[in-house]
């Protein structure tokens, strides 16, 4: 489908942030409240990564990785409280959730080109009712005409932690320390590449969650949903009316 067509289609609500913030969370409980679709939008930069790390393409062969990203189709559902992530038939959640993935997904996204054919595939994701996208740069880059943009942000030690209990919870073994440098060296090449930088958009609304239980960072985003519909509901023009009945 054409990617204006696309993008023209359904309301999009943009959830981004750095790594460990809780996104996730937030995407999931909004798409299941609403009855919405949702998009793990790094889920597509991993399984890039996975890719290139299982074809030994390295992260800095940029023509190789565009070969390897071009017709990248995802679906994501939400089963239990678990997403998961379908891939030529397979859902890869746990394989691209290992943090060398990680790692190799945030090197291969500073590269422009690469990143083009992935923010193709993330538009494509972009269909009614409506979306939730969770990301970096769903606010400013992939859906900048977004409804409605929050950024969530936290310590890096309060991500640290929070990333430590989902891995363990998964059964993977890592240590404190190395998430803590693995994150803070992600965050680094992802809030200074040069290309689509993970910075808050203008229009975002800021939410600092370190020292915030999860319960209350879903009580704010739902109590900021409400409003917007309200807003919409009220604005007899708006294309996009949301349904107030959802919530
Ligand atoms: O969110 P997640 O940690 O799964 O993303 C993995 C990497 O993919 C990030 O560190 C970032 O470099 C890249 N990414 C991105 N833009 C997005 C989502 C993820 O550049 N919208």
């Amino acid at each position: 489908m054409n990617d204006r067509l696309a993008t023209r289609k359904a309301p999009v609500i943009a959830v981004d942030g750095p790594s460990g913030v809780g996104k996730g969370d937030v995407s999931q409980f909004l798409a299941a409240t609403l009855g919405w679709r949702i998009m793990d939008s790094g889920a597509l930069y991993r399984i890039l990564a996975h890719k290139a790390l299982a074809s030994k393409v390295s992260t800095d062969d940029v023509p190789r990785l565009c070969a390897l990203a071009s017709d990248m189709e995802v679906n994501f559902t939400i089963e239990g409280d678990a997403l998961q992530v379908i891939y030529e038939g397979m859902d890869i959640g746990d394989a691209i959730r290992r943090e060398e993935v990680g790692v190799a997904a945030s090197q291969l996204a500073v590269w422009p080109e690469v990143r083009l054919r992935v923010v193709r595939a993330q538009r494509r994701q972009r269909r009614a009712p409506g979306l939730v996208a969770d990301g970096r740069d769903m606010g400013t880059e992939v859906f900048p005409d977004a409804e409605l943009k929050l950024f969530l942000d936290a310590s890096v030690e309060a991500r640290a932690r929070r990333r430590f209990e989902q891995l363990k919870a998964l059964g993977f073994s890592v240590s404190l320390d190395s998430l803590l440098q693995s994150i803070s060296q992600r965050d680094e090449q992802d809030r200074t590449r040069k290309h689509s930088p993970l910075v808050a958009a203008q229009d975002a609304i800021v939410i600092d969650t370190t020292r915030m239980a999860r319960e209350s960072v879903r009580e704010q985003v739902l109590a900021i949903v409400q409003e917007k519909v309200q807003e919409k509901a009220l604005d007899k023009q708006g294309q996009n009316a949301w349904s107030a009945s959802a919530l």
